[in-house]
């Protein structure tokens, strides 16, 4: 059995790439839509219902691309929105917050484990209801860390300000002696190796889009709904607002260029 419709994926904006790109390396013979929500980013200054509203029109707009699959790569649509999302529409949707959950869970050893992500995805508790449903013994710490996502986008990936920035996020985190931190928003992975720095070498960092990636390729290979095998993929970026800022943005996210993104009419 094979199923040749595209993987959805959509993000408040360019973030989501860390996602398409641990998707496109697991699943090399899918094509990929990308939908980056431009114009309304960021989401992780925004309320619940705007959250889902947004989200929900993005499906929409995936699923007039007939995908066969939805993944939500923002980390605070996933927080804020995923369950509606899940009611509303047919096809299969998962969100980064359980496989990130998951394997956080899975590797701690000392049970104490530490989230990051925008004051949204903070504020909704969806990672610390999600690691405690796995492992209710294991004590959860959460930081929201705004600023990284601004500094990500300058492509401020390793500079003293960064440097220090991490240093004043993370002092609770490291007061908690954490052995996991869950990097929970789509830009952290590019900053893995400054928390890493911060945190110390005895810290497991958690990347939710890999984790993610893992999953949808779990999911459409128990439905049988891979695509041919020996196939190539396709990437399709669609944006909401211009896209020659994604375009540029992009290179960094996916470590490659792009040819070319397209605002839907
Ligand atoms: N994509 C968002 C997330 O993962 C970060 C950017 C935003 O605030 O929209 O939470």
């Amino acid at each position: 059995m094979s199923d040749g419709r595209p993987v959805g994926i959509f993000d408040s904006g360019v973030g989501g790439l860390t996602v398409a790109k641990q998707i496109r390396k697991l699943l090399p013979g899918e094509d990929i839509v990308y939908f980056g929500d431009t114009a309304r980013v960021p989401y992780g200054t925004k309320s619940k219902e705007t959250v889902t509203r947004f989200s929900v029109e993005n499906v929409e707009f995936l699923m007039e691309k007939d995908v066969k699959l939805v993944v939500v790569a923002c980390n605070t649509a996933s927080s804020l929105g995923l369950d509606f999302l899940k009611r509303c529409f047919r096809v299969p949707i998962i969100g980064v917050i359980e496989p990130g959950a998951r394997a956080a869970a899975a590797a701690t050893r000392t049970k104490r484990v530490g989230v990051m992500g925008t004051n949204a995805t903070i504020s909704s508790g969806a990672y610390e209801r999600a690691i405690r449903k796995i492992g209710p013994k294991i004590s959860v710490v959460v930081r929201g860390c705004p600023l990284f996502v601004p500094l990500v986008e300058e492509g401020w990936l390793n500079k003293p300000v960064t440097r220090q920035v991490a240093s004043e996020y993370l002092v609770p985190l490291k007061a908690a002696r954490i052995d996991t931190l869950v990097m929970g928003c789509t830009h952290y992975p590019l900053l893995k190796e400054v928390i890493q720095g911060v945190m110390g070498p005895g810290v497991t960092l958690v990347d939710s889009a890999k984790e993610v990636a893992k999953e949808a390729r779990n999911i459409l290979d128990a439905a049988g709904l891979l695509n041919a095998p020996g196939r190539k993929g396709k990437d399709f970026f669609y944006v909401s607002d211009e896209p020659s800022r994604f375009i540029r943005m992009a290179e960094r996210f996916l470590g490659k260029k792009i040819k070319c993104a397209r605002r839907p009419v």
